[in-house]
């Protein structure tokens, strides 16, 4: 066992761990060392909690780290890069039903105790507001993750005076929330709580079904930011100061992160933060249910694998646009060889990377990171969109929405405001994809119809192998 100073001393530089941890992940560059950070903080953090004179049953302990670190430890082997956002959806739900649980039993210990006074209050305003948060994290992380691994349609759900339902929900809520700190009943305030627990389950699942395609990213984050705000809760409810700041760590960064979703997207912080935003804005893909975009609109050109290596040895300057296709098809490593063999050759190449290409914040990055693709070579939307005008060949690997000129051309488009990497704008473009199917926004893209644009069709890796072979 150690004293209070130590625990409180090692608390202190844990947070501070998961503060550098944060800082480092803002850059590829040091986001090795980020992680590192976190793992040291974390197991700090696990260190000093068996170690904590309050812990009765070590033995418990030691079991539930055992099965959840064996459970993620062969969870996270198994899955694949295209799996990554549901498994994230997952485990946001997981730290919301904790909040649940930690609430709940935190409820009927401290009844138990007959505390009162204002202390006691703000310790039930607590467990209230934890629940409250967790049931909402956890039903939401769970029809995300529908949606992202395709077990649930894509499509929002627009029910008919959803914005009164929504509206009513909350209205129940908060008249729960003061009868439940108003009566002194054990009975009544379990029956109470236990209601709004349902209530915030629909109110999650509401919430993220009304949520069309295209808005998925800021789901994402926004649920981000939500499981932190649970684990606050559930570090008020614990008085645990170290799960308040990590929660907050989470719950603000992922405020941030939503915030800048919402940029990526052209989308309203207000009405995301309101919940169920979007869905009757001609903008968002909930008005995929009466778009015929899907429709093909237009003749497209093909182009074999050699003749695409043939232009690409007389271009200068490439740049190269992955997208979700380039995960599926795992062809990252064969693109590095490409971009390798052509910079030898003097050719300027370099990548560009849209805030919401592939299926979570980050996810070319990471891939291209995996590839050993140098940083420097990396640019973001707005570092090159200028710079399109002037390319002699832009390579699409798998990108469709990010790259698709309505979002910017035609206002009754269900990505209108998107702002999109200008990929037409450049001398050729050649787009490597199987076949003519929309992305995830399910629109069809005019960029495949236009006049300098190519079609090379075929599993990306299968046609950046071929492209290799013939370079
Ligand atoms: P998408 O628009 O989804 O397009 C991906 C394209 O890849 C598809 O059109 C598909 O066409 C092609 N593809 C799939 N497998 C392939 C393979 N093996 N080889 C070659 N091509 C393949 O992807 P994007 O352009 O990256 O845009 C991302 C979309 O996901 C946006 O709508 C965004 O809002 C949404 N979203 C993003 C996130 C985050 S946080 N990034 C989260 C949720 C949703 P074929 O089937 O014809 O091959």
């Amino acid at each position: 066992m150690i004293s209070e100073g130590v625990f409180t001393a090692s608390y202190l530089g844990a947070s501070v761990l998961f503060i550098l941890s944060l800082g480092g992940l803002s850059h590829q560059s040091s986001a090795r060392r980020g992680n590192y950070y976190g793992m040291l903080g974390m197991a700090v953090a696990l260190v000093v909690t068996f170690l904590n004179p309050q812990v009765q049953s070590i033995g418990f302990l030691i079991a539930a780290v055992l099965i959840g670190g064996v459970i993620g430890y062969v969870g996270a082997q198994k899955v694949k890069m295209t799996e990554m956002p549901e498994l994230v959806a997952i485990l946001h739900s997981f730290v919301g039903l904790a909040a649940v649980l930690v609430g709940y039993n935190s409820f009927v210990e401290s009844s138990g105790e007959n505390f009162q006074g204002s202390g006691f209050l703000i310790h039930e305003m607590e467990i209230y507001l934890g629940v409250l948060i967790g049931a909402v994290t956890f039903s939401g992380s769970v029809v995300a993750f529908g949606k992202l691994s395709g077990r649930l349609s894509g499509k929002s759900l627009l029910l008919p005076g959803r914005h009164f339902m929504n509206l009513a929900i909350g209205l129940m809520a908060l008249a729960l929330g003061v009868c439940f700190l108003w009566t002194e009943d054990f009975q009544m305030k379990i029956f109470v709580l236990s209601g709004m627990t349902v209530l915030a389950l629909l109110f999650g699942i509401h919430m993220v079904m009304a949520i069309g395609g295209a808005d998925m990213p800021v789901v994402v984050s926004m649920l981000n930011s939500y499981s932190g705000w649970a684990a606050a809760a559930t570090g008020f409810m614990l008085s645990n100061d170290l799960l308040i700041v990590t929660g907050a760590l989470v719950g603000s960064s992922g405020a941030v992160l939503s915030y800048i979703m919402c940029k990526a997207m052209n989308r309203s912080f207000i009405s995301v933060i309101a919940g169920g935003f979007g869905s009757e804005n001609k903008n968002t893909a909930s008005a995929l249910s009466t778009s015929t975009a899907t429709e093909p609109q237009g003749e497209v050109t093909a182009m074999s694998a050699e003749e695409v290596a043939n232009q690409l040895l007389t271009s200068k300057n490439v740049v190269i646009v992955p997208g979700y296709g380039m995960a599926v098809a795992q062809a990252q490593h064969t693109i590095y060889e490409i971009t390798r063999k052509l910079k030898e050759k003097g050719m300027n190449v370099r990548f560009a990377i849209h805030p919401v290409a592939g299926r979570m914040p980050g996810h070319m990055n990471v891939l291209l990171a995996e590839a050993k693709v140098p940083y420097d070579i990396v640019y973001e939307m707005e570092e090159i969109n200028h710079d399109l005008p002037s390319t002699d060949m832009v390579i699409i690997i798998g990108a469709n929405d990010i790259v698709n000129p309505a979002a910017l051309e035609d206002p009754t488009s269900p990505i209108a405001g998107m702002p999109v990497l200008e990929v037409w704008k450049s001398k050729l473009t050649i787009v490597s994809k199987r076949s003519m199917a929309p992305g995830y926004a399910g629109v069809d893209n005019p960029l495949f119809y236009k006049e300098n644009t190519r079609m090379l069709f075929g599993d990306a890796k299968v046609r950046m192998d071929e492209i290799l072979k013939f370079l």
